[in-house]
């Protein structure tokens, strides 16, 4: 197990379209693996596998994420291949959703309230299931990532610049 490096926005190939993954192997199973330990390291709740510099159909996520039970120590993700959105319905606003890879920024995003996600699963089964709140935001916002997408894409226009701005200051600064 490996924590890989988490690239950062303005890098180039997060906003480039991930491919599908076209057979589990060893090196998919152990970037499963590293994607699941450096997300709690982090510590996130997700985590889409071009974050971490590979462009393949891969995303991660706590399962536990927005259960407040939850004190984060146990760890358990779930990994899905080649993810869709099947259907969506409703409308939610992300309230100060956050990145990996766009640091220091958050921003509230109009959401699916309700999406069916259809991928594999790491054993390549088909699987199917509905997602509600929190983990239809993780889901649309991970699934976003493979397709380049990130959540600043997903704001207005200025208060895109606006961040784009602040970040040219603190690289300049730097
Ligand atoms: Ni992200």
């Amino acid at each position: 197990m490996t924590i890989r490096n988490i690239l950062t926005y303005p890098e180039k190939s997060l906003m480039q379209p991930s491919a599908k993954v076209e057979s589990i192997d060893d090196e998919i199973r152990t970037l499963i693996t590293d994607m699941g330990e450096t997300m709690f390291d982090a510590p996130g709740v997700g985590l889409a596998a071009p974050q971490v510099g590979v462009n393949k159909r891969v995303i991660v996520y706590n399962i536990h994420a927005g259960n407040p039970d939850d004190d984060g120590s146990t760890n358990e993700f779930k990994a899905l291949i080649n993810p869709e959105i099947l259907e969506a319905s409703g409308s939610i606003i992300s309230e100060k959703e956050a990145c990996l890879s766009v640091v220091d920024y958050s921003a509230d995003v109009k959401r699916y309230e309700t999406v069916v996600v259809k991928a594999l699963n790491i054993d390549g089964n088909t699987i199917e299931f509905k997602a509600d709140g929190i983990l239809s935001v993780i889901m649309q916002h991970e699934i976003d990532h493979l397709d380049g997408i990130l959540f600043i894409n997903r704001i207005s226009v200025l208060k895109r610049s606006l961040y784009k701005k602040k970040l040219a200051k603190e690289l300049n600064s730097n």
